[in-house]
C-alpha cells in the first residue's frame, strides 16, 4: 500500500511504534525544533535543570515575536536571557523585530519531508511547505532539542480533496474557514488534515500555510501540503532551492476519510466571536457595526497579503468609527511592500502600521475598547485573548477585514468595488541582513528577577479528596485557564506571579480558594485545554495543588503538557456523572486502583456515590504524571520509561 505526504514523514523520523496502527503510540524524532520567547523560557530552564549542554537536532531555531512591548525590564530581560541562553545551546536566534516565528521558519527554514517540533500550537504553518509540524508545550520543546522522540498518538489521516479555483475576492483564508465551518473545533482531533487535489496547484506556499497554521483550531495533530513546483519557486526567491524536494501522496495511499471543498464555490467566511469554528457567510452579518480592525498575525501578512490589501485601501480612508492596524509578518515582507509601494495606500488610508510580531493577536497591544467589535485576520479569537475581557472578535480573511475596516460595518468585499487583484511570487525576494544573531561566547547568563526557577512538584502516590473547585463547560480554552494580554505575558515564566490570574476570566476568586483549600479538582465538559500550546495552562493549576481534572474530553496540546507537569487527566465515561457533580463536592480519585486499561473510581464523598472515570493517556504517560511529571523522571532517569 502506498503512502500519503503525512505517512511519508513520519516514517523519516519514526523511532518507536506502528505508523501503520492508527491511534497506536509512535514516538518521532525532530529534525527541527522552533521556539518563540513566551514559551522557550521554560525550554531553556528545562535543558538547564536537565544539564543538557547542547541540542541534538538538525536545527533549532528560537524567536522572540510575542513579549515585545518593553514597558519595563522583564521582557528585555527575556530577549536577553535568550540571546545568550541560545548560543550556549547552538540554536539559531532572530532578533527581536524579525519577525513572526511561523512566516520567518516559512522562509528560511523549513524543508519539506522533515518533522519540525514547535513550542507554538500554530507549528503547523510549515505544512504549508510539505513538513510534519506539531506543536508542544515548551517542556516537549525541551526534549525534543535534547534528542528525546515525541509520542504521540499516530493520526488518521483526512484527505481534504481541493478542485477548482478561488473565486476573485474568496482568499484562501477562506479555505480553512470553510474546514472550520465543517468539522468545528473538535473535528481534527487525533487527525492530519491533508491537502490535495487538483486545486492545490492553484494556491501558493503562503496561502498554503494560513490555511495549515489556522488548522490549529480544529485540534489536527498537523496540516500538511504536498511539496510541489510550487514549494520549489518559494524556496528558490528564497535562495534555497537546495533544499527542495518533491514530494507527494503515492496513487494507493490510504486515506481514513475525505473533505471535498470545491474552491470555485467558495464566498467570503468569517468565524463569529468567540470561537474559531462558529463559521457563517459574511453576508449573514454584513452590516454588524464594528470598531476595530486587525490586519496580520502568522497568517495573512505574507507579501501576497499586504499586496492585497494595498489594491483595496488605494484611494480609500479608514472609517472614522474604526481604528485599523496592520503587523506585517517580517522584515522581508516590510522591505518588499515598500519596494512595491505597497505601504503608501495603508498610511494615506490610516492604517497604523506595527512592527512585525504577534502583537495584538495575543492582547500585547491594540486591545479593543470595552464591548469592542474587532474583525480580525488572526486564527484565533477565544474571549479575552486580544486584552479586552468581553471582546467580541470576528475572524476573517484581509479582503473582507479591509473591506469592513473601511465601511465601518462588516462587509462582504464582494460588495465593494476595487480592481482585481492578481500576485506573481517574486523570483527573488530581497533579504534584510542581520535577521538572525551570530553565537556570542557566553561567559555568564543573565537571569532577571522575574526569572524564577520552575516550581517542583511532589510524586502522587495518591490523590487525597479534594473539593471540586471549579465545575466548567466545554471549550475552555488555555487564555481562560492562563491569560494572555500586555499586562500577563510578561509574567507567564513566573509561576508564583501568574498564578495569580489563574480562570480570572471565568472566576477571579479561584486562586485565593485554592490555595485556602490546599488544592482541589476541577471538572469540565468537552475539549478541556483547546488552544495556544502554553504549559503554564497546566503547570498554574498545579502549582495553586490541583492534582486532578476530570473532563470530558482534553484537546490534544493541552494534554501532554498535563503529563509533563503531573497533573491527572481523567475523562468521565457516563455524561450524567458530569452534570450531576457540583462545584463544592469533595472527590476522592483512587489512583492506585487504575486498571490496565486506565479504568478507576472516584468516590463523591458530598453525595455519597461513586462513579467510574479512565484516562486518556498511555500507561507509560501514567508512569510519568505518578512521577509528578516529566522533569522528576528525567531526573531519575535509570528508572523512567524514556527512549534515549
Ligand atoms: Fe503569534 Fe498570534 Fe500567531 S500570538 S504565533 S500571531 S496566533
Amino acid at each position: 500500500m502506498g503512502l500519503t505526504v503525512a505517512e511519508k514523514c513520519i516514517q523519516n523520523a519514526l523511532v518507536a511504534g506502528d505508523m501503520y496502527q492508527r491511534g497506536s503510540r509512535i514516538g518521532i524524532k525532530a529534525h527541527q525544533t522552533l521556539g518563540h520567547d513566551l514559551n522557550a523560557i521554560m525550554t531553556f530552564l528545562a535543558l538547564d535543570q536537565l544539564g543538557i549542554d547542547h541540542v541534538k537536532t538538525e536545527l533549532s531555531v528560537q524567536y522572540i515575536d510575542h513579549n515585545m512591548i518593553q514597558a519595563d525590564y522583564k521582557n528585555a530581560d527575556d530577549h536577553r536571557f535568550l540571546q545568550e541562553m541560545t548560543s550556549k545551546y547552538g540554536v539559531v536566534c532572530a532578533r527581536p523585530g524579525s519577525g513572526i516565528c511561523h512566516q520567518l521558519h516559512l522562509e528560511h527554514f523549513g524543508v519539506p519531508g522533515k518533522v519540525l517540533i514547535g513550542g507554538d500550537s500554530h507549528t503547523p504553518a510549515q505544512g504549508g511547505l510539505g513538513m510534519f509540524a506539531v506543536g508542544v508545550g515548551g517542556f516537549d520543546a525541551a526534549m525534543a532539542m535534547a534528542g528525546e522522540p515525541l509520542f504521540i498518538k499516530m493520526p488518521f489521516i483526512t484527505k481534504v480533496h481541493l478542485t477548482g479555483h478561488l473565486p476573485e475576492k474568496v482568499s484562501a483564508k477562506n479555505i480553512v474557514l470553510e474546514v472550520l465551518r465543517r468539522i468545528d473545533v473538535k473535528g481534527g482531533v487525533g487527525k492530519v488534515l491533508e491537502y490535495a487535489g487538483p486545486g492545490v496547484a492553484t494556491l501558493n506556499v503562503a496561502e498554503r500555510s494560513t490555511i495549515t497554521n489556522m488548522g490549529a483550531e480544529t485540534g489536527a495533530t498537523t496540516s500538511i501540503f504536498p511539496s510541489d513546483e510550487n514549494t520549489k519557486a518559494w524556496m528558490h526567491a528564497y535562495h534555497r532551492e537546495e533544499d527542495w524536494i518533491p514530494l507527494s501522496a503515492d496513487e494507493d495511499a490510504h486515506y481514513d476519510d475525505v473533505i471535498e471543498i470545491d474552491l470555485s464555490k467558495l464566498e467570503p467566511l468569517i468565524a463569529l466571536p468567540s470561537s474559531p469554528g462558529k463559521v457563517v457567510p459574511v453576508r449573514e452579518v454584513a452590516g454588524t457595526k464594528i470598531d476595530q480592525v486587525m490586519l496580520g498575525s502568522c497568517t495573512n501578512t505574507a507579501l501576497n497579503d499586504v499586496l492585497s490589501l494595498a489594491n483595496i485601501f488605494e484611494g480609500r480612508t479608514v472609517s472614522d468609527s474604526v481604528d485599523a492596524a496592520l503587523y506585517p509578518s517580517t522584515r522581508t515582507v516590510i522591505t518588499e511592500s515598500i519596494k512595491r509601494g505597497a505601504f503608501g495606500p495603508l498610511v494615506n488610508a490610516g492604517v497604523r502600521i506595527f512592527e512585525p510580531m504577534c502583537g495584538g493577536c495575543n492582547g500585547c497591544g491594540f486591545a479593543p475598547q470595552t464591548h469592542g467589535v474587532s474583525v480580525r485576520t488572526t486564527p484565533r479569537n477565544f474571549p479575552g485573548r486580544s486584552g479586552t475581557k468581553d471582546d467580541q472578535v470576528y475572524l476573517s480573511a484581509p479582503e473582507t477585514a479591509a473591506a469592513s475596516a473601511i465601511t465601518g460595518v462588516i462587509t462582504d468585499p464582494r460588495d465593494l468595488d476595487f480592481p482585481s487583484f492578481h500576485y506573481d511570487l517574486p523570483d527573488s525576494f530581497d533579504e534584510p541582513a542581520n535577521l538572525f544573531y551570530k553565537p556570542m561566547k557566553v561567559d555568564e547568563v543573565h537571569y532577571g528577577p522575574n526569572l524564577k526557577p520552575i516550581p517542583h512538584f511532589d510524586k502522587h502516590e495518591e490523590i487525597e479528596s479534594g473539593e471540586v473547585l471549579l465545575k466548567l463547560p466545554d471549550n475552555i480554552t488555555t487564555d481562560h485557564i492562563c491569560p494572555a494580554g500586555a499586562l500577563y505575558l510578561p509574567i507567564r515564566s513566573n509561576i508564583p506571579e501568574i498564578s495569580k490570574h489563574s480562570f480570572m476570566t471565568i472566576d477571579e476568586t479561584f486562586p485565593d480558594r485554592a490555595k485556602k483549600a490546599n488544592g482541589g479538582i476541577l471538572v469540565a465538559g468537552e475539549n478541556y485545554g483547546q488552544g495556544s500550546s502554553r504549559e503554564q495552562a497546566a503547570i498554574i493549576p498545579r502549582y495553586l495543588g490541583i492534582k486532578a481534572i476530570i473532563a470530558k474530553d482534553f484537546a490534544r496540546l493541552h494534554l501532554a503538557n498535563l503529563v509533563n507537569w503531573g497533573v491527572v487527566p481523567l475523562t468521565f465515561e457516563n455524561d450524567a456523572d458530569y452534570q450531576t457533580i457540583k462545584q463544592g463536592d469533595v472527590l476522592t480519585v483512587h489512583l492506585n486502583e487504575m486498571t490496565a486499561d486506565g479504568e478507576t473510581t472516584v468516590t463523591n464523598e458530598t453525595q455519597k456515590k461513586d462513579f467510574k472515570v479512565t484516562t486518556p493517556i498511555s500507561p507509560e504517560d501514567v508512569e510519568t504524571v505518578k512521577w509528578g511529571g516529566r522533569l522528576n523522571q528525567m531526573r531519575n532517569r535509570s528508572d523512567a520509561h524514556v527512549i534515549a
